[in-house]
């Protein structure tokens, strides 16, 4: 077979917060992938990164008092530990913050400036002018243009599904300050990246994407692509465009730049390997890109426009996969499913996961569910009741009546038939479709146990006559443990070094499949997996539940509304209501219609609330309403007033509740 020689990204997680269980799947998932060509002896480098630029790390450091460098820094040591204690094999972990990712980011931008793709435009922007910044859509709020709900966001309204510019909002707030922002106009500058259309409908189509992502980009490209803005005003951590003073590069252009960045402080350290083997336009190397569902425009249309217009070449896969869900909902801090790697491994081995993952994972885009239960009986079933156990069931025989010795051939035809199944199973994993490859393992992992029970060899030991029969029954089993271990080295690293120790061997390759053990000297065997203890999943989930981000997002008086007098507030009639009834709205993402008691009248209120509350959680409830609020008309009926929960939206709503005896129609003051 060929050596290849194959260059490995997963996406960069954001240097804001901490490794949670959406990262490990997608790390896991490359990781997998990268151990298996290694297994088979191909050249294959793996590199990742911090993605550090951006407003988001600007300000949460402001809001620590330190520099972003020294915010990212700490990020950075953090993600490290955590991918390294899931035996994540990175072959470099770097930053886009560095000299490397500011030279080819210049490098680029120069290449696509002197070609002709940069134009330049002048937009107005909502610009904060206390804080002197222009304001991207996430920190504007303010009241939608079409069903008058508060609180939006610049760029689309919760409440009716809205989509909207920035500058339409109605009473537009800065999250970050909360002046009114004004309309400002700033020059920006643009990749023509509408003139790739062509170059895009022919290179999406040209097997480097899954089939349901192709299809998507192609109603992209049909409607037309628009110029892409990759600048930003100052103030914003990043690069500075060169040539443009107080300009800095978009985030989303020095990301996937970042790969390369890392790759080259890679070369840099390592004899032998050179940069421009893997991004030379005619490059014979592969260039393998794992990536969410979410940033699939990023990563086929803008990224290998801007390689192709430079001369670099292009990926050859860019493989694609959808969200986790725990326990078949989004991952809820409230429910303790949104689950950060750290505490993940403080009660668990994280082998678990990266088996369960790999078990399901399938190589299309299409979401995973994290059943916990199913979790716990998959592993136990399959890894401690299926693969250890044969080792274990055959290892005290060898080691105490044969000195540790496994008999001199090996012609089962059992093990000859399990090992040539290796390469259906490569197939497998080749193409992403791990869980085929584990049912393919666990199926001979039964047949295995199914030979062990039949030859009975603890019934076999009791006549002297059976002794060498014994041993032979015994290495065979060994000998197959030996194979099934092999098949899952990409899933199970730590297992498998174990493995390699009580069996006295050398690194097991995709190679040691075509040989057995024959006369070969055996450790003493120690258990090399236990079985997850429910207990430990429940101490997970509650501690998750206590989690804080290791960067806590803490409310500063900046997030203070501009103040009122208290006439202003006067005018507001709060109001306690009991919720009668609550129910889904058909064709609602966010909301449920809410039928409030107040005492003298009900109400039909619609509310924001649904992804934190199921309706029949919330009837026979107190609440605190608006009750003075004009009625609006909204796309599913009236919603006559509001009300009042804390939070910051998805599953961090929390519904005000007042103290008992509180009756419904009192006034609140
Ligand atoms: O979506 C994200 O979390 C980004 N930080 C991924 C960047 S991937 C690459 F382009 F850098
Ligand atoms: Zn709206």
């Amino acid at each position: 077979m060929p050596k290849r020689r194959i260059l490995v990204t997963s996406a960069l997680p954001n240097a804001n917060g901490s490794i949670h269980l959406g990262h490990l799947m997608e790390h896991i998932q490359t990781d997998i992938w990268v151990r298996f060509q290694r297994l088979q002896a191909h050249q294959c480098i793996y590199v990742c990164a911090d993605d550090t630029h951006g407003t988001a790390t600007m300000l949460k450091a402001e809001e620590q008092n330190i520099t972003p460098e020294a915010f990212i820094e700490v990020i950075h040591a953090e993600h490290v530990r955590d991918f390294h204690d899931f035996l994540i094999s990175h072959d470099n972990y770097y930053t886009t913050h560095s000299p490397e990712n500011q030279e080819y980011s210049s490098l680029i931008y120069n290449g696509l400036k002197e070609s002709g793709y940069i134009r330049r435009k002048t937009v107005d922007q909502l610009f904060d002018p206390e804080k002197q910044m222009f304001l991207a859509d996430r920190f504007i709020v303010g009241t939608c243009p079409r069903c008058h709900a508060e609180g939006q966001y610049g760029d689309n309204c919760e409440a009716c599904g809205a989509t909207y510019d920035a500058t339409d909002l109605i009473n537009p707030t800065s999250k970050i300050s909360g002046a009114t922002p004004i309309l400002k106009a700033s020059t920006h500058l643009f990749f023509a990246l509408s003139e790739f259309t062509d170059f895009l409908k022919a290179w999406t189509r040209s097997g480097t994407l899954q089939e349901q992502v192709a299809n998507k980009l192609a109603e992209w490209l049909d409607t037309g692509l628009q110029d892409w803005d990759i600048s930003r005003d100052a103030p914003y951590f990043g690069f500075e465009i060169p040539g443009e003073p107080q300009k800095y590069f978009y985030v989303w252009l020095d990301a996937p730049i970042g790969y390369m960045a890392s790759l080259k402080h890679y070369c840099d350290r390592t004899e032998g390997l050179t940069f421009n083997d893997f991004w030379d336009a005619n490059s014979s190397c592969e260039v393998h890109h794992f990536i969410g569902k979410d940033i699939v425009n990023f990563h086929a249309l803008f990224w290998p426009a801007m390689l192709h217009a430079t001369g670099f070449r292009t990926p050859t896969k860019v493989h694609a996969h959808g969200f986790v869900t725990v326990n078949g909902q989004k991952m809820s801090k409230s429910r303790g499913t949104f689950i950060n790697a750290r505490t993940f491994l403080d009660h668990l081995n994280p082998e678990y996961l990266r088996y369960y993952f790999a078990a399901k994972l399938n190589g299309n885009v299409d979401d995973l569910d994290i059943n916990l239960e199913d979790f716990t009986q998959r592993v136990n079933a399959d890894l401690v009741g299926k693969v250890v156990n044969i080792a274990s069931r055959c290892a005290g025989f060898i080691n105490k009546q044969f000195d540790g010795k496994l008999a001199d051939q090996c012609s089962n035809p059992l093990v000859l038939q399990t090992a040539a199944a290796r390469d259906i199973i490569a197939g497998h994993y080749e193409a992403g479709d791990y869980s085929k490859a584990i049912r393919e393992i666990m199926a001979l992992a039964d047949k295995a146990n199914q030979f062990i029970a039949e030859r009975q060899p603890w019934i076999l030991i009791k006549e002297e006559a059976n002794r060498d029969l014994v041993q032979q029954v015994c290495s065979d089993g060994l000998n197959l443990f030996r194979l099934i271990v092999t098949y899952l080295k990409p899933v199970l690293p730590g297992l498998s070094l174990a493995s390699e120790k009580f069996l006295n061997i050398d690194p097991l390759t995709w190679a040691s499949l075509e040989t057995q053990l024959t006369s070969h000297q055996i450790n003493d065997f120690t258990p090399l997996m236990t079985r997850i203890d429910q207990k430990s999943v429940d101490a997970m989930i509650e501690a998750s539940k206590q989690d804080q981000d290791s960067v806590p997002d803490v409310p500063t008086t900046s997030d203070l509304a501009a103040e009122i007098e208290f006439s202003d507030f006067a005018k507001v009639d709060l109001r306690i209501a009991r919720i009668v009834n609550a129910e889904h709205v058909q064709g609602a993402d966010k909301l449920l219609r809410l039928t409030l008691d107040i005492g003298f009248e009900e109400r039909n209120v619609f509310a924001g609330i649904k992804s934190a509350y199921q309706p029949a959680d919330l009837v026979g409830k107190l609440t605190v309403m608006v009750a003075n609020l004009k009625t609006r008309q909204m796309k599913f009926g009236a919603s006559e007033g509001m009300v009042l929960a804390a939070g910051d939206g998805g599953e961090e709503i929390f519904l005000l509740e007042p103290d008992s005896g509180a009756m419904p129609g009192m006034k609140v003051t």
